[in-house]
């Protein structure tokens, strides 16, 4: 599928803690990606303030694009249409981005493209590997989802399984959390999990459960418990080491299961997608397991695993050459299921 003219889209992102624009040519070149990070100061609050994460999008929402529309030596006038974020994320900020889209799109009298943001996290992998095609299973692991979806056919998809309570990502930050390491703690147990030994037991949650789906607030309390059993008898542990028993635990799972699904549905391609998989453990593994089943394997660079507009704008682009446009009365949606998308 693909137009017989270049198509630019601009791409908006504002579903978390990131405000980010992106100016992308015919789905997959980025001729621009700015992402403007909040992380400094939600830090200070151990997680995501919704309201102020609201409030800092208004502030640099005007910015971002600007910018993205400089790098990419092009003006509101070369677009074809808007892309836009508008589910699932927190409620308020998505709003910034819509209506910031929506207004865009009336005062140019361009398309508005609605865009889920777990479809971006997918097609994210279309951006950097050319030879990608659906039918492929994808492994999505960000801060609020944990899915494994069958990606049918573009825009087609199935969730084969997910998370009965916390976001593997989730898991991630909490449990950072619980030994003093700062938000977003992925980054840092990754980082600390190197110098570190996975000698800590910690439970292999729901590996045996005859599904795909997965559990983590089991094993958080693990390392709860853990951490105040060591701090009652005073035994002293290396932070590095509980980082690298929990990194291992959670690879166990996600890898196991994953390439289960991929054996029971006969699929010889695997596509990693949203913030976690950026964790360098898990890449390592999933790389070598796919290797012994012989499964290719497509992993997203670091930037495009996290949030980042330049994959709304590839979604954009197979939204726009499907004319799948919205209205201006578009809402956004704090929750919807990535195999409700109409
Ligand atoms: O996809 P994302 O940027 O935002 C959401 O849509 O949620 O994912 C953010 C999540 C956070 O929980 C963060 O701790 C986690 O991705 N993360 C990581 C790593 N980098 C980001 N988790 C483990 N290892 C990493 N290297
Ligand atoms: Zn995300």
């Amino acid at each position: 599928m693909e137009a017989n003219k270049d198509i630019l889209i601009l791409a908006i992102e504002s579903s978390c803690d990131e405000t980010s624009a992106s100016v992308v040519l015919n789905g997959k070149t980025l001729l621009s990606n700015v992402i403007s990070s909040q992380i400094d100061i939600h830090k200070v609050f151990g997680g995501v303030v919704p309201e102020i994460a609201s409030r800092k999008h208004i502030e640099i929402i005007d910015l971002v694009v600007d910018e993205a529309l400089s790098e990419a030596g092009k003006s509101f006038l070369d677009i074809d249409a808007i892309a836009v974020t508008y589910a699932p994320g927190l409620i308020g900020a998505l709003l910034v981005g819509l209506s910031y889209a929506k207004a865009l799109a009336y005062t140019l009298k361009k398309p508005l493209i609605p865009v889920h943001h777990i479809q971006g996290h997918i097609y994210a992998n279309f951006i950097e590997d050319k030879n990608l095609k659906p039918p492929f299973i994808s492994l999505v692991i960000s801060g609020g989802h944990t899915h494994i979806v069958l990606v049918e056919d573009y825009g087609k998809f199935k969730i084969l399984g997910k998370t009965k309570d916390d976001a593997c990502g989730e898991a991630f930050d909490k449990v950072a959390r619980t030994i003093g390491l700062s938000y977003p703690g992925g980054p840092q147990i990754d980082k600390l999990a190197k110098e570190g030994k996975p000698i800590i037991d910690l439970p292999r949650v729901m590996l045996d459960s005859n599904d795909y789906n997965f559990s983590f607030s089991g094993l958080k309390s693990s390392v709860l418990n853990f951490v105040n059993k060591a701090k009652m008898t005073n035994t002293e542990f290396k932070k590095e080491d509980l980082c690298a028993s929990f990194q291992q635990a959670v690879s166990d799972v996600l890898v196991y299961k994953t390439i289960k699904v991929c054996k029971d549905y006969n699929i010889k391609t695997l596509a990693l997608a949203g913030g976690v998989s950026a964790n360098s453990f898990l890449r390592d593994n999933i790389k070598k397991a796919c290797e012994k089943e012989n499964i290719y394997l497509c992993v997203p660079s670091l930037k495009l695993c996290t949030d980042n507009a330049g994959m709304i704008g590839c979604v954009g682009y197979y939204e726009y050459l499907n004319k799948n446009f919205a209205n201006l009365d578009l809402n956004a949606y704090a929750n919807m299921k990535i195999d409700d998308i109409v």
